[in-house]
């Protein structure tokens, strides 16, 4: 696990957004595994930026979601399909059959979410799992307790999560989904490499949790500790209660040049 701290989320987008884009430069048919919530949204911009000002391309990028709402169509602007195209898949050139992200109206959720492993797998696995925190700890839609060899499930939301998500649904908690489909634990442990992004307060203590703590199904981003290319990329506010954040800078500072990724 390697943590990076960046002054502010700004400069920590920017840095996680170069780090994608040369994992685009290097395999342009990768795969992508993408998140949702406000932490990625600098990224994105950075990203859309980068597609519109130095020519990024996404034409052979294959892109999995995270995690969707049971219950809201695509179109729903609540909806996860509608957030991942309104703040990144209609400003760049991915396309549209390289995109993927569980769909919240299935009616046979076992079925679908079989079918979602089979294609990550008949992709050739994720090469990159970005992911956000939630102040839980846990990370697409595992909530505290999911097994850590978990695959891609229906999930029933904790009320902490479905208070803090309230904010998407008019602030009324009432009209926010019970149920999700979220890709396991396992399924993002797959992944070749991933990157945890967490910025502010908020996050603090999940982070320190998550990075110092032990490794426990009941802080379900614990996990990472046991990935062989995982980066926390964190800024000075999520940092505050890490014990070593003095060592980590210190290991970051001195990174070989032919090592440092951002
Ligand atoms: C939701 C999403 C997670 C996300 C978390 C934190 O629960 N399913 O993928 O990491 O919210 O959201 P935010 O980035 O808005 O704090």
């Amino acid at each position: 696990m390697e943590v990076i701290i960046s002054h502010d989320a700004e400069s920590a987008s920017k840095k996680a957004a170069r780090y994608i884009a040369d994992v685009i430069k290097r395999k342009p048919n990768c795969v992508l595994g993408l998140a949702t919530g406000s932490t990625p949204l600098a990224l994105y911009k950075e990203l859309i930026r980068m597609h519109k000002e130095e020519n990024l391309d996404f034409s052979q990028v294959v892109t999995f979601n995270l995690d969707e709402y049971l219950g809201l169509p695509n179109n729903d602007p609540r909806s996860y399909h509608y957030f991942m195209h309104e703040n990144l898949f209609s400003h760049i050139n991915v396309k549209p059959e390289n995109i993927h992200i569980p769909d919240g109206m299935t009616t046979d959720v076992l079925a679908f979410c079989e079918e979602y492993e089979n294609k990550i797998k008949q992709a050739g696995g994720i090469d990159l799992q970005i992911l956000g925190i939630g102040n839980d700890g846990h990370i697409g839609f595992n909530e505290p307790t999911s097994s850590f060899a978990s695959r891609t499930r229906i999930k029933t939301l904790t009320h902490d999560t479905i208070e803090s998500n309230a904010r998407f649904f008019d602030n009324d908690e009432n009209k926010v989904p019970r149920h999700v489909i979220t890709m396991g634990i396992g399924t993002v442990m797959d992944s070749a490499n991933v990157l945890l992004l967490a910025f502010g307060k908020s996050k603090a203590n999940a982070i320190s949790q998550t990075v110092e703590g032990p490794l426990s199904a009941f802080i379900p981003a614990s996990v990472l500790q046991m990935h062989k290319h995982a980066k926390i990329l964190i800024d000075e506010q999520a940092a505050s209660l890490l014990k070593l954040k003095d060592y980590y800078r210190w290991v970051y500072d001195r990174k070989p040049e032919w090592n440092k990724w951002l």
